[in-house]
């Protein structure tokens, strides 16, 4: 399902909105979250339904996309740091609930592994929260991905560091590699809902739910999942032909 909202304010509250109910539905369930500019205006929704509400967030357990490697948890750049100051911070999560990739793994290919197991073990991802990069990436799923990749460490294409080159104070400070949950990975959630605000991802969406189904676009894999939520502001529904 495609719902187009008029801006980033209406997108964040939705998608506050559906994160809350499932958090209420299932108060034992499991959320995947997502870090970057996205995400923080429903985030900062969620700290106030907690507040407000008593929106309960103490028997959830949680799973992030991806890390930057080479990062402590501590870095503030770090996506650690991030859900922390952003929305674990604010709200009864147990610190143990909360599963990041780590940065730092000594066997990293151990480390992924164990990930995947973990999230079996809790039962599988309820819902997974994405965002989309401007080159189609999910998570860090750059071009180029198998539909099918696996939690790993990979490369970071250059237009990525480029665009996440505003959280660092300087652009060569942008970690190169990371580890990110793989396609194959973010498709086994029972629900995904993708967030992109701005004309600067209008492309990227077009191609995701409109092109073929390809590498190119890691995106693009969202087709193949039966119950996708996508929530979009006008800007960033502007290149699609069927909304
Ligand atoms: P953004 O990143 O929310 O900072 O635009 C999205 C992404 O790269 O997946």
């Amino acid at each position: 399902m495609v719902e187009v909202l008029t801006d980033y304010q209406l997108v964040s509250d939705r998608a506050a909105g559906i994160i809350a109910d499932q958090i209420r539905a299932t108060p034992r369930g499991v959320i995947g979250f997502a870090t970057g500019g996205t995400p923080i205006g429903a985030y900062d929704r969620l700290v106030a339904l907690h507040r407000t509400q008593g929106l309960d967030f103490s028997t959830l357990t949680t799973f992030n996309l991806d890390e930057y490697v080479g990062l402590s948890p501590d870095h503030p750049q770090s996506y650690h740091s991030f859900m922390w100051q952003h929305l674990f911070g604010h709200v009864n999560i147990r610190a143990s609930h909360a599963h990041i990739l780590s940065g730092l793994a000594h066997d990293v290919d151990h480390a992924c592994t164990e990930w995947e197991h973990r999230i079996e073990a809790s039962g599988g991802i309820d819902l997974q929260i994405l965002g989309i990069g401007s080159n189609g990436h999910i998570a860090f799923n750059e071009p180029g991905s198998s539909l099918t990749s696996r939690t790993r460490v990979v490369e970071l294409a250059e237009r990525t560091v480029q665009d996440n080159a505003r959280f660092f104070d300087r652009p060569d400070k942008v970690p190169r590699t990371a580890v990110t949950m793989g396609i194959g990975t973010i498709l086994e959630a029972r629900c995904l809902l993708l967030m992109a605000t701005g004309d600067h991802k209008a492309h990227a969406v077009a191609a995701a739910l409109e092109g073929p189904i390809t590498p190119d676009v890691p995106a693009s894999a969202l087709q193949r999942h039966t119950n996708v939520h996508v929530l979009l502001d006008s800007a960033a529904a502007s290149q699609l032909s069927s909304v």
